[in-house]
């Protein structure tokens, strides 16, 4: 599919059947890195087949880490040890993953060699500084570009040193930074955060036997410890899943079953929103999958209204605004976000681009510097541009199951870096769209 791909998405019907999502996008990332300075063979098993985490594999296979793929969706990765990267001959190329590129951003400031990560014109304009200030805390020697931007020229032979540090924002990718360059520190790395934000890396260093306090808001370890191989069970990816939570509330006679999603509580924040504003979502079969609470969601019609976002869950739905976005344009009455500054640096500008968006689409959205309040109402056809942003375009899309015409929905290849596949699902549950 070419950059300037676009989709054609039409009004819906009722979505129904059972569907199987891809697996979750921060995990994965973090299974390969991991798995690639532990100490023996980790066994990875729904691993995203997306953009994004094909490249952290690809970077650290360029750091010296054979990386097999036995069959979609399994990746078989041969440790080298916390010492056993060796020195790539070439950039890194993150391509749209800020996750890749600022965990990959502590974990080389604490190698013997230098490494350039770089990545796509999105990642190239998102903010660094927000890593690149508290590793220099700790001792790493990091160059951007003029105001922190990609490329990261990172210094090897750092000798980094433990410090106790709050993070700047609510960002679990700065938090998994520095717990990362920890891992290569002098003494004790602790970092607390404001707003407690997903644990992954904490669970899952945890779980390769690096001993590790922590709980929300807060994670302590020691450098010089050892990472032993594990098998890691990669459960579905909530975020994946809210495009299909969203669309099965908003078409009349729906009825979607959604298989094992991770429901780690720092990630599940919309269900508490969805809920707020009157959806019906069940969940069934909670159980635990490699150390993470999954269950099914069985998604049912509802007619919505609009709620006020309470300030303090945005932090655990920080990735699901856009397609939040589309559930308030559906309600009835008004839907006010804010304390959300953050999703004016993500994959793009998510307050600026779904307003436009939506209000291409004759839907009332009013800007906020840190949210929106957007009006409920009938949406119309219409050409929507997703600006790149692979949430964005997926998040037009269920809004178009709604609109009274067709939706033209332009730039949309990005959605391969997080969910391959999404068009062929969306079709597969009853959703009108195609490219
Ligand atoms: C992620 C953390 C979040 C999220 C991103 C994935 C992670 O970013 O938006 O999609 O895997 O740690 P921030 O931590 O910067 O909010």
């Amino acid at each position: 599919m070419s950059a300037a791909a676009g989709w054609i998405a039409a009004p819906g019907t009722a979505l129904s059947g059972t569907l199987q999502l891809p697996g979750d996008k921060s995990i994965s990332h973090r299974a390969v890195m991991l798995g690639a300075i532990a100490e023996g063979t980790t066994r990875i098993r729904g691993f995203l087949e997306g953009e994004d985490t094909r490249a952290t594999a690809r970077v650290f296979s360029q750091l010296g880490v054979r990386i097999e793929a036995p069959s979609a969706g399994e990746r078989i990765v041969h440790g080298v040890g916390l010492h056993g990267l060796r020195a790539a001959d070439a950039i890194l190329d993150c391509g749209n993953a800020g996750t890749g590129m600022r965990l990959l951003a502590g974990l080389l400031a604490g190698q013997s060699f230098d490494s350039t990560l770089a990545g796509d014109e999105s990642l190239s304009r998102r903010p660094m500084r927000r890593v690149i200030e508290p590793l220099a805390a700790m001792g790493a020697r990091i160059d951007s570009e003029p105001g922190g931007l990609p490329p990261l020229r990172i210094h090897g032979g750092a000798r980094l040193r433990g410090v106790d540090i709050a993070t700047p924002v609510a960002s679990a990718q700065v938090k998994s930074a520095l717990l990362l360059a920890g891992l290569y520190a002098d003494g004790e790395t602790v970092v607390r955060e404001a707003h407690p934000t997903r644990d992954y890396t904490e669970r899952m260093l945890a779980a390769f036997g690096w001993p590790i306090a922590y709980g929300p808001g807060f994670a302590c370890l020691q450098g010089g410890q050892r990472l032993t191989a594990i098998d890691v069970d990669v459960p579905a990816d909530f975020s994946s899943a809210a495009f299909f939570i969203v669309a099965a509330t908003l078409l009349p006679g729906s009825r979607l079953r959604l298989a094992s999603i991770g429901m780690n509580p720092r990630r599940t924040g919309l269900l508490e929103a969805l809920r707020a504003m009157g959806a019906d979502i069940r969940e069934e079969n909670r159980r635990e999958q490699g150390g993470e609470p999954v269950a099914d969601l069985v998604v049912s019609h509802a007619p919505l209204h609009g709620i006020d976002v309470p300030e303090d869950i945005v932090p655990d739905m920080i990735d699901e605004f856009p397609i939040l976005f589309v559930a308030a344009a559906c309600a009835k009455g008004r839907t006010r976000v804010s304390g959300a500054a953050e999703l004016r640096v993500k994959e793009s500008d998510r307050i600026a681009t779904m307003a436009a968006g939506l209000r291409a689409l004759g839907i009332r959205v009013d800007e906020l510097p840190d949210g929106a309040v957007i009006e409920g109402g009938p949406l119309r056809g219409g050409t929507v541009d997703s600006h790149g942003d692979h949430r964005i375009a997926m998040s037009l899309a269920v809004a178009a199951q709604r609109a009274e015409g067709a939706v033209s929905i332009a730039d949309v290849a990005n959605v391969a870096t997080s969910f391959p596949g999404f068009v062929a699902l969306a079709r597969q549950a009853g959703m009108q769209l195609r490219d």
